[in-house]
């Protein structure tokens, strides 16, 4: 017997649920891609990158995935041989390394602590011993979707600041941005990257730079621009050259209707959508941890993602058996463990197009698993998140 038919939920941390919206403007006929109506399209979606950024810079747009838009800042900035460090708190920004290492950037890690964001301290005092300014620049992601930790970019910036380096910081937002706030300008981040389809609703296809003036000045000089990524070539007014041939046409209709839905709703009430729904997972995770089964991934409340929450099961018990459990039998698609986590461990998202029913309706499914499956877990987790709502949201 199963509780699935009817429309199936996905709950992985990106790609995320399309709004009917996005479907529907993407819905249309092919147009002229060299003049007309897809000129203001694209430059409205520069536009909407900068909004959402919280830049002046330059922005770009990439037909490509987010490991293209990672490849794109490396190449654009860097020459063979040059040295960038990397830090660590999860998957992506060790990712991000590889790619830079395949390019013939020399990438030292600062490792992570398992269960913990970036030390701003140990960032410190790398920084400090690097008297001769030999790391040209620091990678790291806001959240990161394997581990679900959110880094405190301001604190990155701070330490970077207070060791005096002149290094630029580039941040990976592919998990963050239209999630958690984000002030690329104010943070003094020289490149941000981003993807289509996480926070800004629309299918996966476009990735983006945004790109400050120092980053720019670095530019000049580098080693490894090739012609698709490189930023200059892009930089001109012909529209062709901006995707460096055929633009992603639907992609950029279903990208232009997300920011035209963002900023219906308020980007500072988008991210407050995102706390409450994401406090709300929270709070039902930490009634079933009460059983010393299921852990928070992140040992500390305050660097917990505001976009996915990681979540571990101790002891012999099988987090793939779980997420089979809640696909099959009711329907939810749950995220999967990634890395050093991968078969303990299950991802909710809380991401994107959602709503109290949704992640209602997916903590009551795994509710349902935990039970189902004889996972020891503490009672009453959906009334957690239930109470927390009806506290927050007021009548
Ligand atoms: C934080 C982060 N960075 C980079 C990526 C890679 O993006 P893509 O899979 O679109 O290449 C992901 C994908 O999940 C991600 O979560």
């Amino acid at each position: 017997m199963t509780v699935s038919n009817g429309r199936e939920f996905l709950s992985i941390p990106g790609p995320t649920t399309v709004p009917d919206e996005v479907l529907q403007a993407m819905h249309r006929p092919a147009i002229e891609i060299y003049g007309g109506e897809l000129m203001a399209t694209t430059d409205a979606c520069l536009d909407g990158l900068r909004w959402m950024f919280k830049t002046a810079g330059d922005t770009y747009i990439y037909a490509a995935n987010g490991h293209g838009a990672w490849e794109a800042a490396v190449s654009n900035l860097f020459s063979k041989g040059d040295k960038v460090l990397v830090l660590e708190s999860g998957r992506f920004a060790i990712g991000w390394g590889e790619f830079a290492t395949r390019l013939g950037v020399e990438v030292e890690v600062l490792a992570g602590r398992p269960g913990r964001a970036v030390d701003v301290t140990a960032l410190e005092t790398r920084l400090r011993e690097d008297s001769a300014g030999e790391l040209k620049a620091v990678l790291v992601v806001q959240i990161d979707t394997a581990t679900s930790v959110h880094n405190d970019i301001p604190a990155i910036r701070a330490a970077m600041d207070a060791a005096g380096h002149d290094a630029l910081l580039l941040v990976d937002t592919i998990a963050s941005l239209g999630i958690v706030d984000f002030r690329m300008d104010e943070w003094r981040v020289d490149v941000a990257v981003g993807g289509s389809q996480k926070g800004l609703m629309t299918p996966p296809g476009l990735s983006f730079n945004a790109v400050g003036a120092k980053a720019k000045a670095m530019h000049q000089t580098a080693g490894l621009k090739t012609s698709y990524w490189d930023w200059t070539a892009r930089d001109g007014d012909v529209h062709y050259m901006k995707y460096a041939g055929t633009p992603p046409v639907h992609l950029l209709y279903g990208l232009h209707k997300s920011f035209d839905m963002l900023k219906k709703e308020g980007l500072d009430n988008v991210f407050l959508r995102h706390a409450l729904l994401a406090e709300a997972v929270r709070r039902a995770v930490g009634v079933w941890a009460q059983a010393n089964v299921v852990s928070f991934i992140i040992d500390q409340p305050e660097e917990r993602a505001g976009s996915v929450t990681s979540i571990r099961l101790n002891g012999d018990y099988d987090a793939g058996r779980l997420i089979e459990y809640c696909h099959r039998k009711c329907g939810v698609v749950l995220g999967v463990g990634i890395g050093e986590n991968s078969d303990k461990a299950f991802r909710i998202a809380h991401m994107g197009h959602v709503n109290a029913p949704m992640i209602l309706g997916t903590l009551s499914v795994v509710e349902i698993a935990l039970a189902a499956l004889n996972i020891p877990h503490g009672k009453g987790g959906v009334q957690a998140a239930i109470d927390w709502l009806s506290e927050q949201v007021s009548a």
